[in-house]
């Protein structure tokens, strides 16, 4: 087994601050050694106030750096395929957020980098490392519901990212319906053969420049004979509203709640708890969680449960719902025409 594993994080915005705060303290085995982000002083001050050795505004003189074992990309999305690519020829373990890139032409030239350069490729779908998620399929796995028939997922945002993230995203389907693709199949145990989608912007209307929606639906059909619906909005002012459901033959899942305390407030006027306000409070410990795994997994020589594959297939399921939005049409996934 590997002692440590030395890290860098790429891209230190929303989510890659939060990776690099948990590995530069609480990942046991690995050590944060290189931080990089272009954007002004943002990878000095984290290295300061994360106590990190090197930091730099050029990623290549990150993923250039031999005593790098591993990178972990958060950098935004349309930056993925070129940052998987160098990652890889230059040998280095590799942790990206979703989506695994934006096109599937590019998803191949990276998925070939990944085995040709024989590195290790995760990809963050953190739901399956969250409780909640992770004890439904435990569930299902143990027979508690039967045969899993049905998957309805709902993700919903309190409100749209800048549009400078949205323009360069990849639209709701690829940015966050991905989710639940992924945790649909990962649930179901099955691939998505076609699907339908349709979506409307009903708030943010600067979208509509991007052909971006801000509400959206999609129908899922699966191979194993179970079928699924998943919702996306940004439009939950309410707060940050995740749940999903497993209907099986012989029961269901009812998974995650609105509830961020576990406190209910009772007075003559009825009865309140606090809601969920962002996803960094609701997916805390599963992006941990997620982290720790990959660490763990590099350390023991070991393949990441959720690979550069499983992002392929999301991805697909993903441009195939957007193209279903675009054309009205039915789509059926590569493989299942
Ligand atoms: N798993 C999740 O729940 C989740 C949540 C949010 C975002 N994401 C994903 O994480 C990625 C980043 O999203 P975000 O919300 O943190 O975006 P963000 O805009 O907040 O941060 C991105 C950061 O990357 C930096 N950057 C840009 N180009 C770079 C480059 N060439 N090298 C290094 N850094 C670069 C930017 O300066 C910025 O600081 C996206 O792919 C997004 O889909 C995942």
């Amino acid at each position: 087994m590997k002692e440590q594993i030395r890290c860098a994080v790429l891209g230190l915005g929303r989510l890659g601050y939060w990776h690099a705060e948990n590995l530069a303290s609480k990942v046991k085995g690995a050590k944060l050694v290189y931080v990089g982000d272009p954007f002004g002083d943002l990878a000095e001050r984290t290295a300061r106030e994360l106590g990190i050795e090197k930091f730099a505004t050029d990623a290549n003189r990150v993923l250039e750096d031999p005593s790098i074992d591993a990178v972990i990309i958060a950098t935004p999305t349309h930056t993925h395929a070129e940052m998987l690519e160098k990652a890889a020829q230059h040998g280095k373990h590799i942790f990206i957020e979703k989506p695994l890139t934006q096109s599937l032409a590019e998803a191949d030239r990276a998925i070939a980098a990944v085995r040709k350069h024989r590195v290790s490729c995760q990809v963050g779908f953190m739901r399956r490392f969250d409780g909640a998620y992770a004890e439904a399929k435990r569930r299902i796995q143990a027979g508690d519901i039967g045969t899993p028939l049905y998957f309805k997922g709902v993700s919903r945002d309190p409100g749209s990212p800048p549009e400078a993230f949205i323009k360069n995203s990849g639209g709701i389907f690829l940015d966050m319906s991905i989710h639940d693709y992924d945790i649909a199949r990962f649930l179901l145990s099955a691939e998505a053969t076609s699907v339908s989608a349709h979506g409307n912007v009903l708030v943010h209307s600067f979208m509509e420049a991007y052909g971006d929606a801000d509400q959206a639906i999609a129908y899922l059909s699966f191979d194993s004979g179970a079928a699924a619906d998943i919702e996306a909005s940004r439009n939950a002012f309410y707060g940050y509203d995740i749940r999903g459901e497993v209907i099986g033959s012989e029961g269901s899942l009812l998974i995650g709640s609105l509830r961020h305390h576990d406190v209910q407030l009772l007075t003559r006027n009825g009865s309140t708890h606090d809601i969920v306000p962002a996803f960094p409070q609701r997916f805390k410990d599963a992006y941990l969680n997620e982290i720790c795994h990959f660490i763990d997994c590099l350390r023991r020589g070991e393949a990441p449960s959720v690979n550069e594959q499983d992002g392929k297939i999301a991805l697909e399921i993903a441009l195939a719902a957007r193209e279903s939005y675009e054309t009205g049409q039915r789509i059926a996934l590569p493989g299942y025409a």
